[in-house]
């Protein structure tokens, strides 16, 4: 048991069961180096306004560098009686540096100094997720020039709708993770606010420079209102947002590989470094990864409920609720983290059958549109020619053919207007690349689309 720095009001010790219910440690220790890196940076200011002395101010980083290669080695001893990772590194400082430690504190509470480090934490960690999702957007683009002639039935429904190629789908999830990138982007301007120096709460009667402890943290803006800078978690929850979203989209993915590489698709093969096979069924083949990273997005989201939750109804400024806001953070982190680095190793090892996919999408009447905008091309309005397109489906399904396997003539029976050339039209390289709208799957578009996005991601 350690003497606290609140002995002075009190008469009796705290009790052993308190401590224990009290201490985040074991948690919030990884915010060590922002909390040296934090402290180093005010005690610069404070010499700077003649609050301690210069001498003062280089025995005490001084002793906060060597603290902090005792804990980069692991040789810190942790206990439960300092609560938290403030209070281990300002009493070992005492240890290292005698009585001068005591004025570490001076202008400063622990309240602006977790608020600190948790922000430096942070923006660490979204900038490496942000480049994780370059790497990935960069593999979904390379796998999208790889597959640009691979078509593959596009859904609606689960149900086979229009042909597309496989780069096209490969893009579709570049463009959801370049939204990611630009709300971690954006999130991150909100997050790179320095809240030291609010205190408690209210400010300091010390002639502190704020925009000097910013400008030694790199921070662009200072926090402008020292309740705001100590209560505020909202740049967690905003992370935690854009987590989410970025899961779901890591989560519809993995869907789509599970679905994919289903012996009723067969449409993919995941490599066997990145399956894992049964403890009892030697046939078995599974798709853990996509698997658990579908069940990680339950993780995130309610990561983001317990911070929602949490922050609800707090009255300002500081709660020691607060910091409970430390484990949903670290958790979306790593899990995030995580599922960024695996589906980057992944995705360029699976296997594409493109034969499957073709023949799927040759099954199925996905040209019934492409049949239907034939006829408007020769007058028939759209609503008419589907109708006729309709019951031209009708009709060969009941003959168990495909529209394409019809003859003239039987075609001709629906509408006059049908000639030989139809059949052109109904091939899958035909309805891809017929489909030029800005956007839309014809191949010159696709390889357009995957142009512009190497472009862009060798500029960011
Ligand atoms: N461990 C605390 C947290 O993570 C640090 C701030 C403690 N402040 C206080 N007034 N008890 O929120």
């Amino acid at each position: 048991m350690s003497e606290k720095p609140w002995d002075g009001r009190f008469a009796e010790r705290t009790d052993t069961s308190v401590e224990a219910f009290t201490s985040s440690i074991q948690i919030d220790k990884r915010l060590y180096p922002y909390d040296i890196e934090g402290s180093v940076a005010h005690c610069r200011m404070l010499a700077k306004v003649g609050v301690i002395t210069e001498d003062e101010s280089a025995a005490l980083v001084e002793g906060l560098w060597r603290i902090q290669r005792e804990l980069d080695q692991g040789h810190f001893q942790f206990d439960d009686s300092l609560e938290d990772i403030h209070m281990h590194i300002e009493a070992r400082l005492l240890q290292e540096v005698g009585k001068v430690a005591r004025k570490l504190h001076t202008a400063r509470s622990r309240n602006d100094q977790v608020a600190l480090d948790t922000r430096m934490f942070l923006r660490d960690a979204t900038g490496r997720i942000i480049e994780g999702l370059r790497a990935l957007r960069g593999v979904l683009v390379a796998l999208a020039d790889r597959h640009l002639d691979v078509i593959l039935p596009g859904y609606t429904h689960l149900q086979r709708a229009q042909p597309v190629l496989l780069a096209h789908h490969w893009m579709a999830y570049y463009e959801m993770f370049t939204r990611d990138a630009e709300r971690f982007g954006d999130s991150l301007k909100r997050t790179n606010v320095m809240p030291l120096g609010a205190a408690a709460l209210a400010g300091t009667t010390y002639p502190i420079d704020r925009h000097y402890t910013a400008e030694l943290l790199h921070f662009p803006a200072v926090a402008a209102n020292s309740m705001d800078a100590v209560a505020d978690r909202d740049f967690i929850l905003e992370f935690l947002a854009a987590a989410s979203i970025c899961m779901v989209h890591f989560s519809r993915l993995s869907e789509e590989l599970v679905i994919w590489s289903s012996s009723e698709f067969r449409f993919i093969e995941l490599a066997d470094a990145f399956s894992t096979g049964s403890s009892i069924m030697p046939q078995k083949k599974n798709p853990d990864i996509p698997e658990l990273i579908r069940g990680k997005t339950g993780r995130v989201f309610g990561d983001l409920m317990a911070l929602l939750t949490l922050m609800k109804s707090l009255p300002l400024a500081y709660n020691r609720d607060m910091q409970e806001d430390k484990p949903p953070l670290f958790d979306a982190v790593d899990t995030l983290q995580g599922c960024l680095d695996i589906t980057i190793k992944m995705l360029p090892t699976i296997k594409v059958k493109p034969d499957v996919m073709r023949q799927s999408a040759s099954v199925g009447f996905l040209n019934a549109t492409d049949l239907a905008d034939y006829l408007v091309g020769r007058g028939v309005p759209f609503r008419n020619a589907h109708s006729i397109a309709g019951r031209c489906v009708a009709h060969a399904l009941a003959q168990g053919k495909e529209l394409h396997h019809l003859t003239l003539q039987e075609l001709q029976n629906f509408s006059k207007v049908i000639e030989a050339d139809l059949f052109d039209h109904l091939t899958l390289e035909h309805m891809i690349n017929r489909r030029q709208s800005y956007g839309g799957t014809a191949t010159e578009n696709v390889r357009a689309a995957i142009a512009a996005a190497g472009k862009r991601l060798a500029e960011e």
